[in-house]
């Protein structure tokens, strides 16, 4: 068992005017037995940082550490460590059995040993009648699951994925997520997992690293990261539908969007301009004293146990998550919004940063 220490670490592609800087100075330490996932847009640089770890791709400027050893010149061989693609990358010409001994056969384990390995990790994994097929003999989620086989034989101090759910279905997508997290209960491997969909992220994190553009943006449990968003970047990416976030200025009680003002239910961290975050949950049609903000409905989506409101604010689009079985509004009804003063978010229009 071992942690994983990234410290600033730098990755550049090319040399010269054709130099590319991917990775900005990442800086995270993923304890001993943690399952940590890191999420973002495609082409944020979540690759390139997991196959740093595994010694696919030179570490520019920065160490990584497995354990307490500097692994920045060790060959992925010596990192101790196994990874699961998006694509399996199993052998095709090999049985299920072969594709998952492979490995242990190279390093000459003894067959003995190798066989029982096989078989605990075919037993986890439910894949024992199938191991004398071939890999084309099985569906997408079996083969999903020859290859974390071929992972856990190794029995490596770290697992690293990179989008390994991403060519199965919704369903199997959702069976195997609950999988991974069975699996991590009983080998309690410290796992680094990538994924650009944030209910993945969600739902399989201990931690989780939101990353924007090879940058870090937040890291924390999901519900600190769900509950309070570093940046607007992180409040409009995870979470859906995303949080409204208004631009406006604030003066006291009141936040003046495009059109009305809307009355706060309780003072602005500041005065002068900032953007207002509200999660569509967080929004209530019910009716009080109190003033509320003015919603115009344009749409209702029913999504079986809740539906979504959408409308405009002035000329802000914002939208409400309401029970499935509440009587929904009309559209092209006014309606009026209430919320409470903990659930409103607060950034910076310049930084994107939280303001509390
Ligand atoms: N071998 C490479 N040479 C040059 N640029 C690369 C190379 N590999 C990846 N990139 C670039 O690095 C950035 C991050 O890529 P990647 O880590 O694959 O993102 P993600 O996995 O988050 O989708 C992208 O802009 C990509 O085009
Ligand atoms: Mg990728």
């Amino acid at each position: 068992m071992a942690s994983i220490q990234l410290k600033n670490v730098v990755k550049r592609y090319g040399t010269g005017k054709h130099e590319l800087q991917v990775i900005h100075g990442v800086d995270a330490v993923i304890a001993d037995r943690e399952f940590v996932v890191i999420v973002g847009p495609s082409g944020c640089g979540k690759s390139t940082l997991l196959r740093m770890v595994a010694g696919l791709e030179e570490v520019t400027e920065g160490e990584i550490l497995i354990g307490d050893r500097v692994v920045n010149n060790l060959e992925p061989s010596e990192r101790d460590i196994a990874m699961v693609f998006q694509n399996y990358a199993l052998y095709p010409h090999m049985s299920v059995f072969d594709n998952m001994a492979y490995g242990l056969k190279i390093k000459k384990v003894p067959i003995g040993e190798i066989r029982a390995r096989v078989d605990k990790a075919a037993g986890i994994l439910e894949l024992g009648p199938f191991l004398d097929r071939k890999p084309r003999q099985l569906s997408g989620g079996q083969r999903q699951r020859v290859a974390m086989g071929r992972a856990i034989v190794r029995q490596p101090q770290v697992f690293l994925f990179d989008e390994p759910l991403s060519n199965l279905d919704a369903k199997l997508r959702a069976q195997t997520r609950i999988e991974i997290q069975k699996l991590h209960r009983e080998l309690g491997i410290t796992s680094l997992f990538v994924t650009h969909d944030q209910v993945e992220a969600m739902t399989l994190a201990q931690r989780m690293i939101v990353m924007k553009a090879g940058r870090m943006e937040q890291i924390g449990t999901p519900e600190e990261v769900y509950q309070r968003p570093a940046t607007t970047f992180v409040a409009s990416f995870i979470g859906s539908p995303p949080m409204n976030l208004m631009k406006g200025t604030a003066d006291g009680t009141q936040f003046n969007v495009s059109g009305p003002a809307l009355p706060l239910p309780g003072p602005a961290p500041r005065h002068g301009e900032l953007i207002l975050g509200l999660r569509p949950e967080h929004a209530s049609l019910d009716t009080s004293d109190a003033p509320g903000w003015p919603l115009r409905v344009e749409m209702i989506e029913m999504l079986g146990a809740e539906r979504l409101v959408y409308g405009r604010l002035g000329d802000d689009l914002f939208t409400v998550r309401i029970d499935g079985t509440r009587v929904p509004p009309a559209v092209g009804e006014l309606l009026s919004l209430r919320m409470e003063t903990r659930h409103l978010h607060w950034f910076d229009p310049a930084t994107g940063q939280r303001v509390e």
